[in-house]
């Protein structure tokens, strides 16, 4: 007699299946678009600024695209209507680009020369290095809209950028694995730790801050970094 265990768990056919799948990856394709675009300006902005001043204003770039199982875990987690519409219009970290540089003042800098570029629609704002969270968390997030253009016209992609230091991006990266490893549930002392971290490290960006200036003075600006 056949067992629960045995009885075949695919209710689609294999047609549907293939739909389904080339559906995903024709959505994903758009943000991995949007995030070239992004990236592309980035890198404009980082020559630009080594040509013209000698100064490297970035120190890394990271992106991703949502992998699809993180994505089918946010569409759960957050009770929202599986259609790619619903998730397009509810999800703006499919693409996601982390600009890392050694000084606050460059993080803001780069922030607003990419945000006031005039393709750049900004949708949503995050600061958090002007108020960090209570863990300790700081970086500057922005979730903007870059126009791609498709065979079939142009479309919207939002992309998910956070701007941060070298200090901060230590610091999140440590954290995420702890939070990881504890399944959210850090211990109290822990998370005492982790903000006294976070403390140290700001104060490393303001004493390296004060140092650079120091040595080269404020940052160049002038009409051929203004967008
Ligand atoms: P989701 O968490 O993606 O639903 O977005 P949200 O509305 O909470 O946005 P928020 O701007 O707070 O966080 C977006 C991203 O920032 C996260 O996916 C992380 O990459 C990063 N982030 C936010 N808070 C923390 C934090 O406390 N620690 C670490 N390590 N990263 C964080
Ligand atoms: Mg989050």
């Amino acid at each position: 007699m056949p067992t629960p265990l045995d009885e075949d768990p695919i209710v689609v056919s294999v047609e549907e299946l293939r739909t389904a799948r080339d559906g995903l990856a024709r959505f994903l394709l758009e943000y991995r678009f949007g995030l070239q675009e992004v990236e592309t300006k980035l890198s404009i902005l980082r020559e630009e600024f080594l040509t013209m001043h000698d100064y490297n204003p970035i120190e890394h770039v990271t992106s991703r695209v949502k992998s699809p199982d993180s994505l089918v875990e946010k569409v759960s987690r957050k009770g929202i209507d599986p259609g790619f519409e619903s998730i397009r219009h509810n999800i703006t970290d499919i693409a996601g680009v982390r600009v890392t540089c050694s000084f606050t003042a460059d993080a803001y800098r780069l922030f607003d020369l990419l945000t006031a570029q005039s393709d750049i629609t900004v949708r949503a704002v995050k600061d958090y290095i002007a108020d960090p969270k209570p863990n300790g968390y700081k970086s500057l997030h922005a979730i903007v809209e870059v126009p791609v253009f498709l065979s079939t016209g142009p479309m919207q992609v939002p992309v998910e950028v956070q701007f941060r230091t070298i200090a901060m991006d230590f610091w999140a990266s440590l954290e995420h694995k702890i939070h990881y490893k504890y399944a959210g549930d850090v211990p109290a002392a822990l998370v005492d730790s982790l903000k006294d971290a976070a403390d140290t490290a700001s104060e490393l960006d303001d004493r390296m801050e004060r140092l650079h200036r120091e040595l080269h003075g404020p940052r160049p600006t002038g009409p051929a970094l203004r967008v």
